[in-house]
């Protein structure tokens, strides 16, 4: 251990859920680690490989440890590790407060400590840790502070990634339980729907996410087109499954502006140029990784449709992330008045747009910046102060 906090950033890696469910082997989680690198995504900040629900024999063995399913990981976990961490990158794991994973396969409730020295043994850097099967007079609160506590006795640097979904108030008590990220809503599904009624039940809700304890709005849909292989993200009654490529972008932008972990979902092995790019953009991606960790805050001016929003988010260093939304389904023109930001006209002061999307510098504005927005698209500008007049 380094005696360094963890999470000064938003996570940033590749989980195997979304688009594999239960088809998951050492294989596949190789092949995971190799694209990262070759696709220059490693190089881009994604750094954990993670393993979901379906990974272990249904049974402890006879020491009450936890077993990887033995044609899944012939070899078991460690190898797997040492081969993700010889890549540069590091690995992750799941386990489940409660007797269960939401899979049926054994849970860590009472075997907290147990399950934390494995994983340390195996060579893991992160657990992502669900709520199925909490037995209904457990206390979810106390659950996490156990294994919080089992993560910091293991010996071993350990991301503690909670997901319960948002329920029992957690944002209120989750910092100091020890996690690093917490999911704070249901699952996302690989349509535009589900992004949306994420990503807008958690605006306003940013002072509850920070550096060391991220709100975490699930993994990235981005790239998978539809062709995931697990039913309850892709197969969804009455949606139809997959966005187009800007409401893929608009969902990249709206978790990198709200500072949400980063976290693959799509199949590397057939990922699209368009997706790799939406993935890739540095200055996107900068963004979300800005060191101040800032939340944004969201500015609806009156005369803006429905769902027609801007975030802004200062970053370190002086600039203004600012990103213009359009969730709705028509066509919108929106404005943001620089008055409503802390920028009244007689401060001199303009405001360079520079957009992270098309990387087009696109001058200087004052008072307001007015754009039009195609349905579900977005605009995510960085933003420098400029001197335009002297007072
Ligand atoms: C829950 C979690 C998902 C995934 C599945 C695995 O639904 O929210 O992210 O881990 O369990 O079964």
């Amino acid at each position: 251990m380094n005696n360094l906090p963890l999470a000064k950033t938003p996570p940033m890696g590749w989980n195997s859920w979304n688009s594999f469910g239960s088809n998951i082997s050492d294989e596949l989680i190789r092949s995971v680690a190799d694209k990262l690198v070759e696709l220059g995504l490693k190089d881009a900040g994604y750094e954990y490989v993670i393993i979901d629900d379906f990974w272990s024999e249904l049974e402890r063995n006879g020491q009450g440890r936890l077993v990887a399913d033995k044609k899944k990981f012939p070899d078991g976990i460690k190898p797997l590790a040492d081969y993700v961490h010889s890549k540069g990158l590091k690995f992750g794991i799941y386990s489940c407060a409660g007797t269960h994973t939401c899979d049926g396969y054994p849970g860590s409730f009472e075997h907290e400590f147990v399950d934390a020295a494995t994983f340390a043994e195996w060579g893991v850097d992160y657990l992502k840790y669900d709520y199925c099967y909490k037995p209904v007079h457990s206390v979810g609160e106390n659950l996490y502070k156990r294994m919080g506590m089992a993560l910091r006795s293991c010996g071993r640097d350990m991301v503690f990634s909670v997901c319960n979904w948002g329920c029992d108030n957690v944002s209120n008590w989750i910092r100091e339980s020890g996690a690093h990220l917490y999911r704070s809503t249901g699952d996302i599904q690989d349509n535009w729907q589900s992004i949306k009624s994420i990503a807008e039940s958690q605006l306003d809700r940013e002072c509850y996410g920070g550096t060391y304890c991220w709100n975490d709005m699930d993994m990235l849909v981005v790239g998978m087109d539809g062709k995931g292989d697990n039913d309850f993200v892709s197969n969804v009654p009455d949606r139809l499954a997959g966005c187009t490529e800007t409401e893929y972008k608009t969902h990249f932008a709206l978790w990198a502006m709200m500072n949400s972990p980063l976290i693959i979902g799509c199949n590397l092995n057939n990922i699209s140029d368009e997706a790799l790019k939406i993935l890739s953009n540095r200055e996107v991606i900068a963004i979300n990784q800005d060191l101040e960790g800032r939340g944004p805050y969201r500015i609806r001016h009156w005369c803006n449709p429905d769902h027609a929003f801007a975030l802004i988010k200062p970053l370190c260093g002086g600039d203004y992330a600012i990103g213009m939304f359009n969730l709705g389904d028509n066509a919108s023109e929106m404005s943001l008045q620089f008055f409503d930001i802390g920028l009244p006209y007689s401060s001199g002061y303009g405001l360079s747009f520079r957009e992270c999307f098309s990387g087009k510098d696109e001058g200087v504005f004052t008072e307001r910046r007015a754009i039009k927005l195609e349905p579900h698209d977005c605009r995510i500008y960085r933003c420098k102060l400029t001197k335009v007049n002297s007072l």
